[in-house]
C-alpha cells in the first residue's frame, strides 16, 4: 500500500489515482491522521502530499509524533511533495524560509546526481520541465540529505536521504504540466522502493465478492435502490454476482425521469444484467405531493420523504414474502465521497468526512436499522466504470451522464406540475441529448440536460402569433462536478438543435443556451 497522508493541496486525490494508474493500491487518508490509524495500514510508502500552509503557520498541520520514528523503525519510504517537503526537512532539524523569489507555474529544474532515487538514468546537468507552486523553500537540509536537483532560480527543488529513506520534490510530479512528473514516480515507486504493480480491477472484483460474502453470511437477504446511474448498478451488480438473489433491487419511477427513462434502465438491469429488480411506478404518488410547491429544497426534501417511504414499504413487501428482515442495505458510495481530507485554513471545512449531502436522495433515515454495504467506497468513479465493464455491464450505460436525484424535478423550474412541463421538457432533453451522440459529442462533455423555464415569451409560428414556453440548454465539462465549465457547441449544431426543439415541441417558441460556469452558477438550475 502506498498512503498518501494529505495536508491540503488541491492535487492530493491526483497523488492517489496516478499511483493507482500505475496498478498500485494507494489510499488517502488526512494529514493528521493518528499514528495508529498510519500503522494500522502497514504502507510500505507514505507520500507526504502539498498544502496551502506555510511550516512556520501556528495552525500547520503536521504528522503525528512518533512519525518519523516508526517510518524509521519499519524501513517505510517517504517522500515528501511540495509542503510535504518542507515538512520533513523542518521536522528533521533543517530550515524552510520564506523564499525570495516565488516559484508559480512552469520552471525548469537541473538534476545534480546522477542515479539517485528520483531521477531515473540522468546525467548530471540534465534538465526538465516541472510545475512548481510554493512561497516557502528549503534553506538548509537536515542532516546526510542532500540536493539532488535545484530550480533555475537556484532553490531546492529535489532532496534525498536513501540511507534513512527519506525523499522529497519542491515541484508537483502528479500534475500533467509536469511531463516527467508520472517517470519519476514510477522510478521512485517501483526501483527503488521495490513496490510491486498488481493492483487490477479484476483483483478488485474479487476481493470485494469475498468481503462481501464474509459480511452477508449464507442466510440474509440484501436491498438496493436503483437509480439507474452508473454507481448504484455497478455496485448492485457485483453484489448479485456474491450472493444472487438474495439481493433484492427497486427502481422507482416517481415521475421524473427523462423520455422512455423507465424502460430504457429496466431493459438493461433484466435483458444485460439479470438482476433481481421491482419496478415500483409511483408517478401518482411524487407528483400529488409536489403538486403546487415551488422552493427547491421543499422539493428535494418531499422527494426524499417519498423515496424513503416506498423503501420501507419494499422492504416489509419482501419480509412478508421471503420470511426474513433484510439486513443490509447496498449503496453505490464512491471514494471521493468518503475521503477525508485535511482541509486548507479559511475554508470553513473541518477534519470530518466531507459527505455531498445532497448526493443521496434522501439522506438515510436515522433510526435506520439496515447495515450498509458499499463496495464501491475506495474507488474513483473512472474505476468504477473499469469494474463495471468487468461485471458486463454495457459500456453506453456506464458512459451515462451523472443525473441528480431529485430527477427532472430541479430541471422543471417551480412548480413541476404546472400544465404539460414535465412532458415538453422530456421531449426536448431527448432531441437535444439525441443530436449530441448523433454528432459525437457525448462523451466529451461531463453533462447535458434542458431546463423548463416557468416563464412564457412572445414568438410567431406560422403567420400567428404565439405566447410559448422557453427552454434553455445547458452542456458543462467538468472533472468531478464540484467545477465546471460550459461546453462551446458550433453554431451550425446549436442552430440545428433549436429548429429541431421549436419545429417538433408543441408548445415551445423559443431555446437559450446557458453559458456560465460554476461557480459562479451551480450546473443544475435548481
Ligand atoms: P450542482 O448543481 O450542485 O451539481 O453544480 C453538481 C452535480 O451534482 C448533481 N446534483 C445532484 N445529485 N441530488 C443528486 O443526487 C441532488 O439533489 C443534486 N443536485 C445536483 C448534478 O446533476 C451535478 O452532476
Amino acid at each position: 500500500l502506498v498512503l498518501i497522508l494529505d495536508f491540503g493541496s488541491q492535487y492530493t486525490h491526483l497523488i492517489t489515482r496516478r499511483i493507482r494508474s500505475l496498478s498500485v493500491f494507494s489510499l488517502c487518508i488526512s494529514g493528521t491522521s493518528s499514528l495508529k490509524s498510519i500503522t494500522d495500514l502497514n504502507p510500505s510508502v507514505i507520500i507526504l502530499s502539498g498544502g496551502p500552509h506555510s511550516v512556520h503557520a501556528p495552525d500547520a498541520p503536521s504528522f503525528p509524533d512518533g512519525f518519523v520514528e516508526y517510518v524509521e523503525s519499519k524501513g517505510v519510504f517517504v517522500l515528501g511533495i511540495c509542503y510535504g517537503l518542507q515538512l520533513l526537512v523542518e521536522k528533521l532539524g533543517g530550515e524552510v524560509k520564506v523564499g525570495e523569489k516565488q516559484e508559480y507555474g512552469r520552471m525548469e529544474i537541473e538534476v545534480l546526481k546522477e542515479s539517485c532515487g528520483l531521477f531515473e538514468c540522468r546525467k548530471i546537468g540534465d534538465k526538465q520541465m516541472v510545475w512548481m507552486s510554493h512561497g516557502d523553500e528549503a534553506v538548509r537540509l537536515p542532516e546526510g540529505f542532500e540536493v539532488v536537483a535545484r530550480s533555475q532560480q537556484g532553490s531546492v527543488a529535489a532532496v534525498e536521504n536513501p540511507g534513512r529513506r527519506f525523499y522529497g520534490l519542491q515541484y508537483h510530479p502528479e500534475v500533467t504540466h509536469s511531463p516527467e512528473g508520472m517517470a519519476t514516480l514510477r522510478h521512485f515507486l517501483f526501483d527503488v522502493c521495490g513496490v510491486s504493480d498488481g493492483w487490477t480491477m479484476t483483483d478488485v472484483m474479487q476481493e470485494e465478492i469475498k468481503v462481501i460474502n464474509e459480511t452477508v453470511g449464507t442466510e440474509e437477504h440484501v436491498i438496493c435502490a436503483l437509480s439507474g446511474g452508473v454507481d448504484s448498478t455497478v455496485a448492485a451488480t457485483l453484489v448479485h454476482k456474491a450472493i444472487g438473489d438474495r439481493l433484492h433491487c427497486v427502481f422507482v419511477d416517481n415521475g421524473l425521469l427523462r423520455f422512455k427513462e423507465r424502460e430504457r434502465v429496466m431493459e438493461t438491469f433484466e435483458k444485460d444484467l439479470h438482476l433481481p429488480v421491482t419496478c415500483v411506478d409511483a408517478v401518482e404518488q411524487f407528483l400529488s405531493k409536489l403538486k403546487g410547491v415551488v422552493d427547491p429544497e421543499a422539493k428535494r426534501k418531499i422527494i426524499g420523504k417519498e423515496f424513503i417511504c416506498i423503501f420501507d414499504a419494499f422492504a416489509t413487501d419482501l419480509e412478508k414474502k421471503t420470511g426474513k428482515k433484510p439486513a443490509f442495505l447496498v449503496q453505490g458510495t464512491l471514494y471521493p465521497d468518503v475521503i477525508e481530507s485535511c482541509p486548507p485554513p479559511g475554508s470553513g471545512r473541518t477534519h470530518s468526512h466531507t459527505i455531498k449531502s445532497h448526493h443521496n436522495v434522501g439522506g438515510l433515515p436515522k433510526d435506520m436499522k439496515l447495515k450498509l454495504i458499499e463496495p464501491l467506497k475506495l474507488l474513483f468513479k473512472d474505476e468504477v466504470r473499469e469494474l463495471g465493464k468487468i461485471l458486463n455491464v454495457p459500456v453506453p450505460f456506464l458512459k451515462r451522464h451523472p443525473f441528480p436525484g431529485p430527477g427532472l424535478a430541479v430541471r422543471v423550474l417551480g412548480d413541476v406540475t404546472e400544465g404539460n412541463a414535465l412532458d415538453i421538457l422530456r421531449q426536448v432533453d431527448e432531441i437535444f441529448i439525441q443530436s449530441i451522440k448523433d454528432a459525437g459529442l457525448y462523451d466529451s462533455i461531463w453533462q447535458a440536460f434542458a431546463v423548463f423555464l416557468p416563464i412564457r415569451s412572445v414568438g410567431v409560428q406560422g403567420d400567428q402569433r404565439t405566447h410559448s414556453h422557453v427552454v434553455a440548454l445547458r452542456a458543462v465539462t467538468s472533472q468531478d462536478g464540484m467545477t465546471a465549465d460550459w461546453y462551446n457547441f458550433e453554431h451550425k449544431f446549436l442552430d440545428d438543435v433549436a429548429r429541431k426543439i421549436c419545429n417538433s415541441v408543441r408548445g415551445v417558441n423559443r431555446v437559450v443556451q446557458d453559458i456560465t460556469s460554476k461557480p459562479p452558477s451551480t450546473i443544475e438550475w435548481e
